[in-house]
């Protein structure tokens, strides 16, 4: 099986080649595809050294998957263009409330890559629903959600590999006492949040906070009501949300903490102690995702509040992606 990385040199393309020697996956021939000013460069991949080359005049039926990380414009151009050849796994939201196209976290729904023929083209959920759809699955099967209220804490690389170096150079600037001017980001970043991330849409909600009402529920149940509020955090890797979830069924923290320790792709640490949670800072490079401080919402039956936290470029982007891929081989393709 041949394989293609469109968007091999940015943050998740690189963080693809990591899962895919991480967890073996078996493939002939390896094409890694970037911008025109990256054709060339030169990636080593498992003693082995890859010259990058152009989207424009790859020939995608020379590969059974394409991973596409690359964003939505070069997707929306591409994707459709590759997947008339091969089966495209996109990164970008550009597909991800297409009808047709399944939007897949493999632990919460991968039964929907059965569709993936329609239009051959597969979606990857925001980084910041996955995370908590993953959560949300066991509870909801087995209380019944009603409500959920998130807000997210989401890192610099989440926006790309341009913000991460930003967040270097503000970070520098502001303990050196200079002047900020912030060029990927609306505001500073270094030293403080932004409550702001995609662009605003017409109720006043960021573009951001709405990808994680309408993929929660295509993933999950359309009959979830979610709110969100989305913040950019100076952290370098991993998201964190603080979640607030109302349910049909009688529950107690006891219960939710119970039935997470059996949630696929999930690890409870929660202990009311000094240290007895996890931080961004410790879910880099995990493929786990986190859940901790989970606690009896006081002020309403029934609800209960929780944190959770993930690698935002693997379980929500790379590894999600390598997962998907996975499954389809195992079950869909031969
Ligand atoms: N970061 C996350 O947490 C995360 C999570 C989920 C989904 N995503 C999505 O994944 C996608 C990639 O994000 P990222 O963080 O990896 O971005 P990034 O670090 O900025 O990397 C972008 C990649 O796209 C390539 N590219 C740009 N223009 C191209 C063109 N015309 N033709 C071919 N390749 C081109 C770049 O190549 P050059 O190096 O040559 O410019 C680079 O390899 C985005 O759609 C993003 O929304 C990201």
């Amino acid at each position: 099986m041949n394989i293609a990385i469109v968007g091999a040199t940015g943050n998740v393309g690189r963080k693809i080649l990591e899962v895919i020697e991480k967890l073996n996956f078996e493939f002939s021939q390896l094409y890694l595809i970037a911008s025109d000013k990256s054709i060339g460069k030169k990636i080593i991949f498992k003693n082995k050294t890859y010259s990058i080359v152009g989207l424009s005049d790859f020939d995608f039926s020379k590969v059974k998957i394409a991973f596409f990380s690359a964003g939505s414009a070069i997707a929306e151009k591409w994707a459709p263009i590759a997947a008339k050849k091969t089966i495209v796994i996109d990164n970008s939201k550009h597909f991800r409330m297409d009808k047709d196209i399944p939007l897949v976290v493999p632990e919460v729904n991968a039964d929907t890559l059965k569709n993936y023929k329609n239009k051959n083209i597969i979606a990857n959920a925001n980084c910041s629903t996955i995370q908590l759809v993953l959560a949300l699955k066991p509870l909801h099967e087995q209380f019944k959600i009603k409500r959920v209220i998130v807000s997210t804490y989401q890192s610099v690389s989440g926006a790309g590999n341009a913000q991460m170096d930003e967040l270097v150079e503000q970070s520098k600037k502001f303990l050196n006492k200079e002047k900020i001017n912030p060029k990927n980001f609306t505001k500073q970043i270094a030293f403080n949040v932004i409550p702001h991330i995609d662009s605003f849409m017409e109720d006043r909600y960021t573009k951001e906070e709405w990808k994680m009402t309408v993929e929660t529920k295509k993933i999950l149940d359309s009959n979830i009501l979610l709110t969100a509020t989305c913040v950019r955090v100076p952290v370098f890797v991993g998201h964190s949300e603080s979640v607030n979830i109302e349910f049909d069924s009688n529950v107690d923290s006891k219960k939710i903490r119970e039935c997470l320790k059996k949630a696929p792709g999930c690890k409870v640490v929660d202990e009311t102690k000094d240290g007895g949670y996890i931080t961004p800072a410790e879910s880099a490079g995990d493929h786990l995702t986190y859940i901790s401080r989970i606690r009896d919402d006081n002020t309403k039956k029934n609800s209960i509040n929780m944190w959770i936290v993930s690698d935002n470029l693997l379980k929500g982007a790379a590894l999600n992606a390598v997962q998907i891929a996975n499954v389809l081989i195992k079950k869909y393709i031969n």
